[in-house]
């Protein structure tokens, strides 16, 4: 039987994951690992902390406090999330763990007996102020490949490229602000350009099963060609080289958290009382398949980096997909930790406890998933996803069943008449025909709906069809990674159960027609328990519910090797909900989400609290502040602008010159007070059209979270044009 190896990309342990993280790699992670447990495959889903580089240490100093504090502050709290947003990880490990620099060094070692590596004395940016060597993310410079100025350590953010970091030019050190000088500092380089065609053959091969972005960067990589890397690092946080003169050296970051994944797989089998069990996933072999989750940024590192360590090392399956996702957006703009734009999972999880909301959230990111583009996450589009898909259409019809069991058959599964008592089998005989040869929707109505029809009305036979149609598209669409699909038809099948109920009438035929009733309604029960299967890998919480309803076995994909054999994904099609089987008070599956509450998220995006700090992507430089001229602007006249509750139009003189300004102050400040202050401007922005108005610069006001506004004025009186700095 096939193995089935999951990995989701490591989480850095510097700070909480948020709904971008959810949607790049854990929630289709998960929903997929959930598919292959309830299909029946054997499955390994691994993640953890990635622990240690330089973006802890960069974290600690900003926090004041030690690399481990953080670790420790940020591996329990996402451990936390994940488990309560229902990532059902066989393990979540963390790179500090003793086994996992026992692992990593002992890769290391391979590499060295194996010739792999090079030791050498090269140079290195070093801060003489600081007084230490700055490892990559320490030091940013104009790219050496397209010239941005953003360019960081050795990786170029705005095209990708990836060098070595003394090509970077105009260094500037980011701890000092210096430019740094180069120094000597030995290291152990790893000779990737020994596996360049090995690669290339190998990332060919893929070519038909992995999507554009993550072919295209790979094949952009390569085609640079691959050098020697240093896989070492001048720093105090990290797997220690395991060499007797290697004092202050460690592995460097990314030779070492892809082995992450193995050292977890480790401690899992070793967990489970099997410590050579890890082997069985890890081995090259026809039977395992190895499918890695990440977003865009890590896509080289698994499908170059990775692949070449487990060449390497012999023996090893390489991974086979590699799904990579794109960013998920916030109401339309890029997440932001400064600026607080974006959802920490640890806040929604504050706000929406309950697991159904729960369920509306992976429902909506999986409906949104970044797959082949950018996507959206905005407050309103949950609420809709929740109010008018989950709560109208699924929860809808399992409420509306339950509703009808309870009051018309004494709340069990209706035992079917006389005249029906045969349609256990003819459905079992209509699914196994659908299933023999699959067709379309409509070609299979027409071709076995004759047939059948002795023992299914057309309506009847529509939904069956439609639930035949839909398993197997699923399983499709999850085999392929094609999850937002899987999504979509999931929720045609709910919708197709709901129009059978319409159609079926049975508050009409439980009067006129008492047998046909109890056939519909026997049909339902049925549905429910398919459909609660069917959404499982997307909202489990109310899956367990539906199926605790009808007192059935509500496994829905954890990994459980005792899950008892039943409700998987085969037995889907067929009714296993005996007659007469008694079935729990109805609940309501999905709360209405109001627009309160969509309001009250929406107005706590972008109100950054005392608590932030920056990222150390947005750190500045001195020069790049010193860009911004800061001027002090004498008001000489102020006037409100018709139609605006906001808006000043001030007249404003700078040393001699006048100029225009509209500033967003009338709710503050009348237009009399204002004229003869001294305030602030940004004074070379470029001019900006307000209200059809052009405004030659910005006044600096203070702004708190329940939106009150102060000026900034001076403290002692100053002549206008002054440098502000
Ligand atoms: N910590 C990295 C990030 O968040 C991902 C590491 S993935 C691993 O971007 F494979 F290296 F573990
Ligand atoms: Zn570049």
């Amino acid at each position: 039987m096939k193995r089935r190896l999951i990995t989701a990309a490591l989480p850095y342990a510097n700070g909480f994951i948020h709904l971008g993280h959810c949607a790049g790699a854990y929630i289709p992670a998960d929903m997929y690992a959930r598919f292959l447990r309830l299909n029946g495959e054997q499955t390994l889903f691994v993640c953890g902390s990635d622990e240690y580089g330089v973006a802890i240490t960069i974290s600690a100093e900003a926090e004041g406090v030690t690399p481990r504090d953080i670790i420790d502050k940020y591996h329990f709290a996402n451990s936390e999330a994940f488990a309560r947003l229902g990532i059902s990880f066989d393990i979540y490990s963390r790179t500090s763990e003793p086994e996992h620099t026992r692992a990593a060094q002992e890769f290391f070692l391979d590499w060295l007996r194996k010739g792999l590596l090079v030791e050498r004395e090269e140079g290195q940016f070093y801060d003489e102020v600081a007084k230490m060597f700055l490892p990559d993310r320490y030091v940013e410079g104009v790219c050496p490949n397209c010239g941005s100025d953003k360019a960081r350590g050795d990786q170029c953010e705005n095209c990708g490229a990836y060098y070595n970091q003394i090509e970077l030019k105009n260094p500037r050190s980011k701890v000092s602000g210096q430019t740094p000088v180069i120094r000597k500092t030995k290291h152990w380089y790893f000779k990737l350009n020994e596996f360049q065609e090995a690669i290339e053959v190998y990332a060919e091969s893929r070519a038909a099963y992995w999507k554009d972005n993550v072919m295209q960067q790979t094949r952009s990589w390569l085609k640079q060609g691959l050098a020697e890397r240093a896989a070492s690092r001048d720093l105090s946080w990290g797997v220690p080289v395991p060499l007797p003169d290697a004092d202050g050296k460690v592995i460097y970051v990314w030779f070492e958290a892809v082995l992450g994944y193995i050292s977890a797989t480790k401690i899992w089998a070793q967990n489970q009382g099997t410590p050579e069990a890890w082997r069985d996933w890890w081995k090259k072999s026809d039977d395992n398949i190895y499918t890695a989750f990440l977003g865009k940024d890590n896509i080289v590192f698994h499908t170059i980096i990775f692949p070449i360590i487990l060449m390497a090392a012999d023996d090893y399956v390489l991974p086979a997909y590699v799904p990579a996702n794109e960013f998920l957006n916030f109401e339309g703009q890029k997440f932001s930790k400064s600026r607080n734009w974006g959802v920490y999972a640890r806040d929604f999880l504050q706000d929406f406890p309950e697991p159904a909301q729960i369920d509306a959230l992976r429902y909506t990111i999986a409906a949104n998933l970044p797959e082949t583009r950018d996507s959206d996450f905005s407050w309103k589009d949950f609420q809709v996803k929740n109010n008018n898909e989950l709560a109208a259409v699924f929860g809808n019809f399992v409420n509306r069943t339950a509703q009808f069991l309870h009051k018309y058959f004494g709340g069990a599964v209706p035992v079917l008449p006389e005249r029906f008592a045969k349609l256990p089998e003819a459905w079992e005989l209509l699914t196994d025909d659908l299933k023999r040869e699959p067709l379309g929707r409509e070609e299979s109505r027409a071709k076995y709906e004759s047939k059948h029809l002795r023992y299914f009305n057309p309506d009847e036979f529509a939904v069956l069809s439609a639930l035949e149609f839909g398993t197997r598209r699923i399983a499709e669409c999850y085999h392929s990674f094609r999850l937002r699909e899987a999504l979509l038809e999931t929720m045609n099948v709910a919708r197709a159960a709901n129009k059978f109920f319409n159609d079926a009438a049975p508050w009409k035929t439980v009067k006129t027609d008492p047998d046909q009733c109890a056939k519909t309604l026997y049909v339902c029960a049925q549905l429910v328990r398919s459909l609660a299967v069917m959404f499982a890998p997307v909202t489990p919480n109310s899956s367990a519910e539906a199926l605790r309803m009808l007192n059935t076995d509500s496994y829905t994909g954890e990994p459980d090797a005792k899950a008892a054999g039943v409700n998987r994904w085969n037995d889907v099609l067929h009714p296993l909900l005996a007659q007469g089987a008694m079935t729990a008070p109805p609940k309501i599956l999905f709360g209405k989400i109001e627009d309160a509450t969509v309001e009250k998220q929406l107005s706590k995006m972008g109100t950054a609290t005392a608590a932030e700090t920056v990222t150390e992507e947005e750190l500045l430089g001195i020069d790049d502040f010193r860009k911004i001229q800061l001027r002090t602007a004498k008001v000489i006249a102020a006037e409100r602008v018709p139609k605006s509750e906001k808006l000043l139009k001030l007249r404003v003189e700078i040393a001699g010159k006048e100029r225009q300004i509209l500033a967003g102050i009338a709710k503050f400040y009348t237009p009399e007070e204002m004229t003869g202050k001294t305030v602030v401007v940004a004074a070379n922005l470029k001019p900006a059209k307000l209200m059809g108005l052009e405004s030659q610069g910005m006044l600096l006001a203070a702004n708190d979270d329940e939106g009150n506004l102060a000026l900034v004025t001076l403290e002692r009186e100053m002549p206008s044009g002054a440098e502000v700095r």
